[in-house]
């Protein structure tokens, strides 16, 4: 079989009902693709005006697409009809499979598993959006580890195709099948990857951004300038910096930390100013001001 080639069989079930746990940059983006590609969304959050946030996040999604002709008024009704967006998590129960996009911590996950596996029984997986947690751990948590594992979306989750399918050692290969069909369904590209430490793509991106930053603090460059390089010397589309600040510095610090923590690598060292920018609440784009200044933007 080909890399390209679908591995899942045909008779992996179809994903009707999903719930998204985290309503976050990472969850609506999640949402908007399923509710886009007909399945019947549950959106939750614990905090009402993150479900607002995230519903709006969609809406405003929605309303771009409509205006560049991608999706005609009638489909955006539509898809708006399909989600549900609410801080009862008994909403999920009849789901089909649940993704959980809440904040990078083991325990927090854990709780959300435990919970999610003992409401939604006729889940076909439990994944995790988690960028660098083991999935193992995750599974522990939860009566069917078989049925946990992985699908590490990138940001946006809207835009951006891939979505790395994560598989601990428990999973049971007919559920990555299902997942990965999801994948497709939803019109992403699924790449399989063992449960590892950061997986593929943050395993070479985050020390890249690490160094990117350490670089700004030595003052080699600015910042400006160090994007550039980048841009123009080896064709990125985006800077390590403006990257950094797309995915949120606060998710950028929680990677580096868990990965130093989990390997005792020092290239996962976080900087210091990586540190003081989040501690000072410049956490990127979703607030305005990151590494760069968005406050002109809108
Ligand atoms: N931001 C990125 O670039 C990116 C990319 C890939 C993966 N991820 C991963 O996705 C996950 C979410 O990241 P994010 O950037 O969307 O974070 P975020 O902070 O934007 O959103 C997390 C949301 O989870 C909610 N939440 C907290 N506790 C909850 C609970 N018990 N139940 C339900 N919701 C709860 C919060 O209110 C918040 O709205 C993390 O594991 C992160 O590592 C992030």
């Amino acid at each position: 079989m080909s890399d390209t080639e679908p591995a899942a069989s045909d008779a992996v079930p179809p994903v009707r009902t999903l719930a998204v746990i985290g309503a976050g940059s990472m969850g609506h983006g999640i949402a908007q693709t399923a509710a886009l590609a007909g399945i019947t969304t549950i959106l939750h959050d614990v905090d009402q005006p993150a479900v607002d946030r995230g519903v709006a996040g969609i809406e405003a999604g929605l309303a771009r697409m409509v205006a560049r002709d991608r999706l005609s008024a009638d489909e955006r009704d539509a898809t708006l009809g399909r989600l549900h967006a609410t801080t009862d998590i008994q909403a999920a129960a009849g789901a089909d499979a649940v993704i959980e996009a809440a904040p990078e911590r083991l325990a927090l996950k854990q709780e959300i598993f435990a919970r999610v596996d003992a409401l939604c029984e006729r889940a076909i997986f439990l994944a995790s959006n988690t960028s660098s947690l083991s999935l193992q751990a995750i599974a522990a948590s939860t009566a069917r580890p078989e049925r946990v594992l992985g699908l590490h979306y990138f940001n946006p989750a809207q835009v951006l195709p891939l979505v790395e399918v994560v598989s601990p050692l428990t999973v049971d290969p007919a559920a990555v099948d299902a997942a990965e069909a999801y994948c497709r369904a939803t019109g992403k590209t699924p790449i399989r990857v063992q449960d590892t430490p950061a997986f593929v793509v943050n395993r070479l991106f985050v020390p890249f951004a690490l160094d990117a930053i350490r670089l700004l603090e030595s003052g080699v460059a600015s910042a400006k300038d160090i994007d550039r390089a980048c841009q123009l010397g080896v064709a990125h589309k985006m800077g390590p910096l403006a990257t950094c600040d797309l995915s949120g510095l606060d998710v950028l610090l929680d990677v580096a930390d868990a990965m130093r923590a989990e390997t005792g690598d020092a290239r996962w060292n976080a900087p210091t100013l990586l540190r003081r920018l989040v501690s000072a609440g410049r956490l990127g784009r979703k607030t305005g001001r990151g590494i760069f200044d968005y406050s002109e933007v809108g």
